[in-house]
């Protein structure tokens, strides 16, 4: 296929997140802070999925704020708009035509067997709208029509990547060489956070208790607050077993901001209580965020700057995108504009 990854090719990275909440460290651990590692060496692309928001019907004026908000949170995070291409999905036009095509190459059965869309619909039974059915479809969109190679995520869209690759294979075999079959990176640590409060669940934006789960701009103070209060075992030995989730997620917490492995991280804390424990981990995510904290105020000051920046970020991903676009409306037989 053209798009092999040649010498002369740098990898290319698209991932994306949705304007719903102030992202939680949850998303920070298992898909921003990749993004952050991988822009050095790789043709990255990074999005605001704001089509993907639809689905739960926000209020249109609040959408707006997230909007703005999630993209200066990724510029915070010290991507640089000039090294990479960060953009609002809804911008490039060429998402929700793309999304059309696959949705026409992807089979009522495997889009209803996908867990998240089990889990959401019984969440909101009273919105089950067709946008949430076909909401992996417009995700293989959004990465197919950059043909990348990785799509740095945390372990819960792994199926939706697996949709993805699925959809391009049947679209290439029926329609010829299209699109290249991207890979899933999801990282060894910090792929699944879980709850502070309920460690067999994962943290979620949308946890309705306000102490499971902590936000990418809580104050230190309330970071240190929740971490205390995490539910933890009464075994009090920091350890890595079985049984253990709470230890075990707040392990995994502090692996992510010192880079230590769990034998260390056991060892730092032998003949130590979970009191202390819990306080090190708070004190490690209040130094890890501190900078991204720092830079997403410097920047909501400057609405000018983020929507310039945000218009240069859709303009460059459109020309890639109309590309693919082209060649999949070409390929099913649509007339392709000049
Ligand atoms: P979203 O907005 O729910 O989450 C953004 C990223 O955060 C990861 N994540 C987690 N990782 C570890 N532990 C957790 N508790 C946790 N919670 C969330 C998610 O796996 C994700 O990587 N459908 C996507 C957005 C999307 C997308 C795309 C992603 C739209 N188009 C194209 C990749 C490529 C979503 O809802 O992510």
């Amino acid at each position: 296929m053209e798009n092999q990854v040649t010498p002369e090719r740098r990898p290319v990275v698209l991932s994306a997140i949705q304007p719903t909440s102030i992202p939680t460290i949850g998303n920070y651990f298992g898909a921003l802070k990749n993004w952050q590692t991988m822009s050095e060496d790789n043709d990255c692309l990074f999005a605001v999925a704001d089509l993907h928001a639809l689905t739960v019907h926000p209020e249109p004026a609040k959408l707006r704020q997230q909007i703005i908000e999630m993209y200066a949170t990724l510029l915070s995070l010290g991507l640089s708009p000039e090294k990479n291409i960060i953009f609002i999905q809804s911008m490039v036009h060429a998402h929700a035509e793309l999304a059309w095509i696959l949705d026409c190459y992807t089979m009522f059965g495997e889009a209803q067997r996908m867990t998240q869309f089990k889990d959401k619909s019984q969440k909101h039974a009273d919105n089950v709208n067709v946008g949430l059915f076909a909401y992996p479809v417009l995700m293989a969109a959004d990465i197919l029509l950059y043909q990348a190679d990785y799509v740095p995520v945390g372990a819960d869209q792994k199926q939706h990547l697996e949709i993805a690759r699925d959809i391009a294979e049947r679209f290439n075999n029926l329609r010829g060489a299209t699109f290249k079959l991207p890979e899933p990176y999801i990282g060894k640590i910090g792929a699944r956070v879980m709850s502070l409060q309920d460690p067999t669940q994962k943290m979620s934006k949308s946890d309705v208790n306000p102490k499971a789960s902590v936000f990418l701009f809580d104050s230190p103070d309330l970071i240190m607050k929740k971490f205390k209060s995490a539910v933890t075992d009464s075994e009090a030995q920091v350890r890595y077993a079985d049984g253990k989730d709470g230890i075990n997620n707040l392990m995994s917490i502090y692996s992510c901001c010192t880079g230590l492995d769990f034998d260390a991280i056991e060892k730092e804390f032998e003949g130590k209580g979970y009191g202390d424990f819990k306080v090190r981990v708070a004190e490690a995510v209040i130094e890890e965020i501190r900078p991204v904290q720092e830079e997403y105020a410097r920047l909501m000051k400057d609405k000018a700057f983020l929507m310039q920046t945000a218009n240069e970020g859709a303009e460059k991903a459109s020309r890639i995108a109309y590309r693919t676009l082209q060649k999949a409306k070409k390929k099913v037989g649509l007339i392709v504009d000049k």
